[in-house]
This record gives C-alpha cells, sequence and structure tokens, in this order.
C-alpha cells in the first residue's frame, strides 16, 4: 500500500459513507426485477439512487440507465448510438471525435470504422488540451452525414476541460446526436443534463468516491440506441442485466455528496494543485505543466496536475516515485509493465519525446497538504536520478 496515494483520477477512495449504504444492502437479498416483497424493497433502492442522481446532476430519474461502468456507458452511446442513426439514414457514416478522448471512446469510434461502414472525422484539440467549439462547429460541416459527435467534458490526462455546453449547443443546432464523457468532471463542474442538450453521457462511480465497476449513462428519452447487451430489458430495455443494486446504492450516494462537496473541494484542491506546481518549478530545472499553467474553474480540473520533465523516462520516474511509497501515474495506459507514450500529449504537442516524460499528480478527497509536501520533497530527486539513468 502506498502511504501517499496521488493517483485519484485513476480511481480514488471510496467513501466510508458509501461503504455503510453498500454494506446494508448487500446482507440483504433481493432481484430488483423480482415482484416478490424482497424485489420490490430491491428496486425501491435502486429508485432512490437513480433520483438522488437524477437530482445531482439535472437530469430526470428516467434518464438514468445504470452500467457496470464509463467504459460500458461510452461503448452504448458512441456504438449504440451510432449505429441507430445509421439504421435510419445509411447517409450517416461520420464519428466525430477527437485523438486526446478516452480509449473506451476512441476504440468504440475506431471498432465502428474498422468492422462497420463508418468514418472519423478527427477534430483536434488546443495546446492546452481543450476542444474548442469552433472546430466542432468545422467538423459538422455536411452534418447530414454524420452519425454522432462526442468531446470529453474533462481530460483524465491533463485535467483541461471543454466548454461542452456551447459544444452541445452547436451539435444540437446541427441536428447531430452529442455524447460527452463526464467521468472526470463529477463533482468538479456544475452539471446540468437538462439544459445541457446532449443526448447522452457517462459517469462512473469508482472515480468519485462510489464503488468500482459501476457508472451510468444519462440519457434522453429520445435516445434508442442498438442494443449492446441482450437478455431481460432492464434499464429501458436498452441494457440488460441483474441489476447491482448494492453498487448502484453507492453510486447514488458518491453522486450525491461529491456533487454536495463540489465548490469546496474545488477551491480546496486548486490551491494545493498551483502550490504543488509553483513549488515543483524551482525544484526541477526545465519543467513545464501539460495543459494549463494554473487552476481555473473555468478550464482546468483542480485535482489533475500532468508535468513535463524533459530528460526523465516516466516509467523510470514512476518507479523511483513507487519505491519511496507514493503513487502516481502517466495517465494513459501501460500495456507489459512498459509506459506507452501518452496519446493525449502526442495530440497536444506532437512531441514524441515528451509524451514519454511526463507525469500525472492526481489530488482528491483525502489528500492533505502533508501528502503534498511530501512529493515536492521527493520528486526533485527521482527526477534527477531518472535523468542520469536515461543517459
Ligand atoms: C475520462 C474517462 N472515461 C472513461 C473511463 C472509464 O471508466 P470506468 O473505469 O468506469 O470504465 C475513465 C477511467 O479510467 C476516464 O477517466
Amino acid at each position: 500500500m502506498n502511504q501517499v496515494y496521488l493517483d485519484h483520477a485513476a480511481t480514488t477512495v471510496i467513501r466510508e459513507s458509501v461503504i455503510e449504504a453498500m454494506t446494508a444492502v448487500m446482507r440483504d437479498v433481493g432481484n430488483a426485477s423480482s415482484t416478490h416483497t424482497a424485489g420490490r424493497r430491491a428496486r425501491q433502492r435502486v429508485e432512490e439512487a437513480r433520483e438522488q442522481i437524477g437530482e445531482a446532476l439535472g437530469a430526470d430519474p428516467i434518464e438514468v440507465i445504470f452500467t457496470s461502468g464509463a467504459t460500458e456507458s461510452d461503448n452504448l452511446a458512441i456504438k449504440g448510438g451510432a449505429l441507430a442513426r445509421y439504421a435510419e439514414d445509411p447517409r450517416r457514416r461520420r464519428i466525430v471525435v477527437s485523438p486526446a478522448e478516452h480509449h473506451a471512446v476512441l476504440d468504440s469510434a475506431r471498432w465502428l470504422a474498422d468492422e462497420r461502414d463508418f468514418e472519423i472525422t478527427w477534430v483536434e484539440v488546443d495546446g492546452h488540451g481543450s476542444l474548442p467549439p469552433a472546430r466542432m462547429r468545422e467538423a459538422l460541416d455536411g452534418a447530414e452525414s454524420a452519425a454522432i459527435a462526442t468531446a470529453m467534458w474533462a481530460n483524465n490526462e491533463v485535467g483541461a476541460l471543454s466548454d461542452i455546453p456551447a459544444i452541445a449547443a452547436i451539435c444540437a443546432g446541427a441536428g447531430v446526436p452529442f455524447h460527452t464523457d463526464a467521468v472526470q468532471a463529477v463533482g468538479r463542474v456544475p452539471i446540468d443534463f437538462r439544459s445541457l442538450g446532449a443526448s447522452t453521457l457517462a459517469i462512473s462511480g469508482h472515480k468519485i468516491g462510489g464503488p468500482q465497476g459501476v457508472g451510468a449513462l444519462l440519457a434522453q428519452r429520445s435516445f434508442k440506441p442498438v442494443v449492446q447487451a441482450h437478455g431481460g430489458g432492464q434499464e429501458r430495455r436498452v441494457r440488460s442485466g441483474t441489476l447491482d443494486v448494492a453498487g448502484i446504492v453507492g453510486l447514488g450516494v458518491a453522486v450525491s455528496e461529491a456533487e454536495k462537496e463540489r465548490e469546496a473541494e474545488s477551491d480546496r484542491l486548486g490551491g494545493l494543485r498551483d502550490e504543488l506546481v509553483n513549488r515543483l518549478h524551482e525544484k526541477i530545472e526545465g519543467l513545464k505543466v501539460n495543459g494549463y499553467e494554473r487552476f481555473d474553474a473555468e478550464r482546468a480540473l483542480p485535482g489533475v496536475v500532468n508535468l513535463h520533465l524533459p530528460g526523465a523516462a516516466a516509467d523510470a520516474v514512476l518507479m523511483l516515485v513507487d519505491s519511496e511509497g507514493m503513487a502516481i501515474s502517466t495517465g494513459s495506459a501501460c500495456s507489459a509493465g512498459v509506459t506507452e507514450p501518452s496519446p493525449v500529449i502526442l495530440a497536444m504537442t506532437g512531441d514524441d519525446a515528451r509524451s514519454r516524460s511526463s507525469v500525472r499528480i492526481s489530488l482528491g478527497r483525502t489528500t492533505t497538504p502533508d501528502e503534498v509536501d511530501r512529493i515536492i520533497a521527493v520528486l526533485p530527486d527521482v527526477v534527477e536520478r531518472a535523468r542520469i539513468a536515461g543517459g
């Protein structure tokens, strides 16, 4: 166990209130689809969680579809949504997406292009990792051929926000269904699904102090995807499978608490983030921030900072920090223990070396000023050692 955990964007510490609520449910029996008393009790718990989530995120309860997490939500929205649009009108073959999206979105889009009759219209992020609404407007030129457009609310690697209300309005104006991956935005940015006008929005439990393996897709009533998981017809017949009642209850508590804490937590974490950056600038030569230099509620997440450490390999830095009992990350996928160059930093900067020598530090609810002091104390020496090791 790392004594200092600074990888909250990968997954964060589960809330005690969530554990308590889930434990009580797990001791009880009941399938939410059964009509007997035990089943109805389970159903009531699910519906209460649906209401909690709807209230926190400005959605009607019926617009909340429970899933196994944001990966499934993104798949359902992109693949299910695009295939349905295509079935209505085969001219709608374009998926409009940026290369800085999470793999759940990117690989859904790529699957449609590789295995079905779709093509991808890439829309580029700017140097900070935000997607300028004007670029989405350009990419929608010839909107009748677009099946779906998508943009993440907050980037998981560099913390950049995009102006999702503006982008959603552009898509609505062009008559193109819009999906947003809001996984990193919940509890950080005000979300009002009703006024947003997006067709669908993905959330995940474990990024906000809820359980792993549960999430939701907020979906307008008009969302009628090609179903991806066939079975018992649960969740508006859109997503079959016995509902994970305990997980859903935990998700409801987590979303509701994250939303209540949002403003105070953003201020607190934004302050810690800026202090971290300022002090590391003084101690690490050549350090640059990938994304926004300072926390700005309009443009960046308060708890995510991505640092370019020229001359230091990211995987070496990670290992050395780990050996000091601290957890940070690259923010991008690892395969066979080797850190891949970050596609997000590549998309932002086009600089391969930079994408291999950048690390993400992400703060969360349990982060203390002491923990920030600890990483500031350790990182400069680690970077020095990684630079020497790399020659
Ligand atoms: C932006 C973003 N989208 C999607 C996901 C996938 O979420 P889940 O772990 O719930 O499948 C993550 C988590 O890694 C994420 O950060």
